[in-house]
Order: structure tokens, then sequence, then C-alpha cells
């Protein structure tokens, strides 16, 4: 933070920011002993957090712990951890068993995802891979009809749209390992959430509404998400889910064995089996969660920490700032035409790179090192014209990556150790493939659309993807999700992460830039207008909010500009500067919330 923003401090309209957030309970915190281990890291604050009156967005302000997520019953169940004297990571666990219930959009314990923590104790960063594998018995084809076409309906919607989920093994490896709270300390709130209900918000009603033709057409999940008479929920209405609140038990009783073996995992199986579906009861016992090494890459002096492959994001964030970094950004200017051309190119650059190179690890050697190099940007910068738009099709040959769903989610999280948390976590579409698994009020992801179900072609998303991401046993999808951590001096300054399919990389690199150069707070960071271009298809795609002179030099220059007729991405982000915690929930979607305490 400047030294400008630091001139204008704002004591009252902290206090309002900090008054609409419980008190801490001085009872809990004092009778309940934190980690020992972690007191020692138990950052110390300035006296005041810093608040620039000038900004017209202002982030919300704590001093030991906080959450932001998209759902407020779930943040705050998080910031209960902390209170308790859990951790971050117990927080993260906490909050995302929540999410399973109080936003199954995205939510869920039968998808994957990725986290990334900082652990203060041991100065360093690892990363949580919990995305989902395929069955053993999928097959590159599988979702090629007879006359070798895409069969959409099978790949979004059906029992094959289902990878193995690994979102259950990834929080309960993380608690295991990085956790100070018992399994059973972590689960209770989700489980009296699913088990006594809670009133249905606008966000949930709105999203169900959004889905609800399609929920309808799978009976379990009609039975899940609709009264019994079939009618749907009104806002203010108790929503119970006795069979997840089962679920959970089971998992609150015997870890990983209560999801992945024994009666849950039998449930999945036989629905499987009822069906088309792959996934077996052997794949379920075979999941196995893995502990990578993030990526990391530099910027102006900042270190930039996110998500390894399977995941293309974090290398591609990292890739396009290192060609932005041979830029004078600053003197272009904000979201000038100059600057968002810049930008434009070398977004496409990097995900040209991703339709060829990227994929699982464990499956294709994937160039990490060469894709980040510093030198390998200079080379592709010097492929960029400072006043013309290079066609796509002049970049790399045509490969267009597949259809990437718009949903998924992120939370951030911080505790007054030191430690951070950025996890995100999907069932792939909203609501994922639509379809429950009978007496377990659990829907399943449709992650296996993430695979290149046709390599060479473009999905729905108009992604283009190669042999690499294709189809195998045991493999995992290649995703975009970055849970990503920027570290200054060598601490963590700000954790963000973003849903949005293949628009999470352009959106974490915006969110990131603005912090980064232009020195905005984590609120405005997240509120200015974003653009996108993935290569492929040759589009800039432009949220509202640009001036139309802007759109015009961009014109003007080749861009083939496209104001989306909707938003990009929803960042929930928190910035840590002196002790204090800024928190920003994007206020592109309803009813995200940060919880500070
Ligand atoms: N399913 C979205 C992603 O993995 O990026």
């Amino acid at each position: 933070m400047t030294i400008l923003r630091q001139s204008f401090l704002l004591t009252s309209l902290l206090s309002i920011a900090l008054a609409s957030y419980a008190a801490p309970d001085p009872q809990k915190t004092a009778t309940t002993p934190a980690p020992a281990a972690a007191t020692a890291n138990t950052v110390t604050a300035t006296a005041e957090p810093i608040i620039d009156y000038r900004e017209r967005f202002i982030p919300v302000v704590a001093r030991h712990g906080m959450v932001v997520g998209p759902e407020q019953l779930a943040a705050e169940v998080g910031t209960q951890m902390l209170r308790q004297g859990g951790n971050a990571v117990d927080a993260a666990v906490a909050t995302g068993f929540a999410l399973a219930v109080t936003y199954p959009r995205a939510g869920n314990l039968g998808g994957g995802g990725f986290m990334l923590i900082h652990l203060a104790d041991d100065d360093r960063q690892t990363l949580i891979d919990y995305r989902e594998s395929a069955p053993a018995a999928a097959t590159r084809d599988m979702f090629l009809n007879a006359q070798g076409e895409l069969d959409q309906q099978r790949e979004y919607f059906s029992l094959q749209s289902a990878g193995v989920p690994g979102t259950v093994g990834g929080l309960l490896y993380a608690l295991d390992k990085y956790g100070t709270l018992s399994r059973e300390q972590v689960l209770a709130p989700a489980i009296e959430l699913a088990k006594k209900g809670f009133p249905v918000s606008f966000a949930l009603s709105f999203e169900i509404a959004a889905s609800a033709e399609r929920l309808r057409q799978n009976p379990a999940a009609k039975q899940l998400f609709f009264k019994a008479d079939g009618t749907a929920y009104e806002i203010g209405d108790t929503w119970r889910q006795p069979d997840l609140a089962w679920t959970l038990g089971q998992i609150s009783e015997r870890g990983a064995d209560g999801f992945y073996r024994g009666e849950v995992a039998q449930r999945i199986s036989a629905e499987m089996a009822a069906g088309e579906g792959l996934i077996t009861a052997q794949d379920l016992a075979d999941y196995r969660v893995v502990e990578r090494q993030p990526v990391r890459g530099t910027y102006r002096g900042f270190e930039v920490v996110s998500t390894p492959p399977p995941s293309s994001g974090g290398i591609h964030i990292l890739q396009i700032l290192n060609v932005l970094e041979g830029y004078d950004l600053q003197a272009m200017g904000h979201n000038s035409a100059e600057y968002l051309h810049h930008l434009t190119e070398s977004m496409k650059l990097a995900y040209a790179d991703r339709s060829l190179y990227l994929a699982d690890p464990d499956f294709v050697d994937v160039p990490v090192a060469k894709l980040i190099d510093k030198g390998y940007a200079t080379r592709q910068r010097a492929r960029i014209d400072s006043k013309q738009a290079t066609p796509s099709v002049d970049i790399a040959p045509g490969r267009p990556l597949g259809n990437e769903s718009t949903e998924t989610t992120h939370y951030s999280v911080a505790d007054r150790f030191g430690n951070v948390v950025s996890n995100t976590y999907t069932l792939n579409f909203s609501f994922g493939s639509h379809i429950a698994v009978p007496g377990t009020g659990m829907l399943l992801n449709n992650e296996m659309a993430d695979f290149a179900a046709s390599p060479g072609n473009a999905n729905a998303f108009g992604l283009v993807q190669g042999e690499a991401n294709k189809i195998e046993p045991g493999k995992r999808p290649l995703s975009s999700m970055s849970p990503t951590i920027v570290m200054r001096d060598g601490k963590p300054w700000l954790a963000t992460g973003s849903p949005g399919g293949s628009v999470i990389i352009t959106t974490v690199l915006q969110m990131a830039l603005n912090a980064m150069e232009f020195d905005m707070n984590v609120s405005t960071a997240a509120a200015e207008p974003r653009i996108h271009h993935q290569w492929m298809p040759d589009v800039l795609r432009m949220e509202e909010g640009f001036s139309p002179d802007t759109v015009r030099l961009l014109q003007a220059m080749g861009q083939p500009v496209e104001i989306a007729g909707r938003t990009s991405g929803r960042t929930n982000s928190i910035m840590l500067e002196d002790g204090w915690l800024y928190g920003a929930s994007d206020t592109r979607r309803p009813g995200g919330w940060v919880a500070g305490y």
C-alpha cells in the first residue's frame, strides 16, 4: 500500500466496518488455548488499519481472523472455528463442508478442487490437489457417438459425467495434516445446518430456480431441492437436508472411509451400476489426494504462488505476468486501451500454450519451468505488436480449448497466527451434473467434461484442447482453478481466487495486477471491470463498465471486442497488511460474505 493510501486514515469509517461484524466472544477466545506452535507467529498489528476515504470501494476490516466466501452461513462457520482456537485450515475445512449444505450450486461433497495453504510456522506454501479423477472404466472416446460426434447430453448431464469425487478426501487430508481441531468439531456445524435446516436466501432461491428444470428431471435431485409437492422453497422457508446430514455424519464418524468405503460408497456405486455410470466401489476406495508444490514466480518484487497442473491456472497467470512485466503499465494507465491491448495480447499467447501443453502431470510431461521462464516471456513479448491485434490463428495452429463452466466457487481464509488458505472447489457446472445420489443428499459433479472429450475440437465454451488432456483411466481433467497467494516481503499479502472456468485465470490475474501494479485496495481491485481473451475463439470479452472511447480505441487496434452480457468471475479475497485483514467479496453475485473478527 503506498504512502498515499497510508496517509488517509479514516477511523470513523473503520468503526462502521467493524461494527457490522459480531464482536469476538471474549470468553471463548480467552478460554480456548491457541495451538502452542502457532502462537509464536501471531501477527502484531499497527495501531490502526488503513482506510483511504477517497476510494469508492472500501474493504471490511478485521484483526484476528477472516473468512471471505460466497455465502454467509458457511463463512460464519469458518470464523466460528477460528474463534474456538482453530487455525485457517480448520476454518477452511469447516467452511468447505458447510458450503456443501448452504451453497449447493458449487459447494460440494461430490466434486473436487485445490487448496493452497501458507503455513506460517514452516514459512512455506503447499497445494492440496483433490481434483476428481476419471474412473477405471473411462475411455478416450466415451462421449463420442457412433458417428464420432460429441454426445453433449452424456458428457454434461449423465452419470458418466462424474469423475471420482475428491472433496471429502482433500478436506480431510488438509485437516489431518495441517489442522488443529478434531474432525467432529469441523463437521458439526455443517451437520447441524443440514439437519436443522436454514432459511432459504434470495441467492439460493434464485440459483435453484435458474436450474429448476434440469434438477426436476432427476428424481433424487427433485426430492432434495423441492418440497414434497414439487414446488420450490420460498425465500425464508427452512430447508432441511436429512440425507446430507447422514452423509456428513458418516464422514464425521469414520473419516475418509465414511465416504470412500462403506454405506456412502455403496450408495454411489449402486446408483452408477443401476444406470450407465462408471464409478465403482473400487474407484472410490482407490481415490488419492495429491499434495503438490505450488507454482511460483515474481512480479516486480512480489512473489506469486499459485496452482500447478492439473490446473492450468497458476502457470498461465505467471506467464502473463512475466510478459506484462516488460511494459510500463502504469504509464499506460489502468484500463486504458493501450493497457487492455497489451493485456489481451499476453492472454492470447498463454491460452494458446494451454491448448497444447497442459494436462494432468501424472500422465503428461508438462513443461512447467519452460512455460514460466522469464526468458520465454521475453521471446513471447517480442511477438506482440503494440499497435495492432494479432489474429489468434496467427499465434498457433487452431486447437481451441474445451467448454468450461462459469461456475465453481472460491473462498479465502486468514487466521491470527499468520496462516492463510486460498481454496477453490467445484461441481463444474452450477449443480454439477444435476444428478443426486439417492439417500446421500449429494450432487454428482460433471467434471469429466473438463477433459478434451473430442481432442482438437472446441468445447461448449469455445476452448480447444489437444491430446494431452484426453480421457484416460485415473487421470485428472485439466482445470483452470487458481487459488493464489501473493507474497510481499516474504509474507502473504493477498489471498484470492475465483469461479469461472477458463475465465478464472484472467479474473485472478486482473485482481492481482490491480493490487500489485495499481495499488488498489482489495475491494477496488475486485470491483474494476475486467476483460477476458482465451485465444480461441478470437473474441475480446469486456464486462460492462469500460468507457466507449476505450472500446473504440481497442477496435481501431483490431481487437474483436464483444461487450459481454455477463460478468467475469467472482473473487473472494483477503489482503493482509500491517497485522490487519481486509476482506472483499466480489459484488458481481448476490450472497457473498466477509466474516471477520
Ligand atoms: N471445472 C472448472 C475448472 O476446473 O476449472
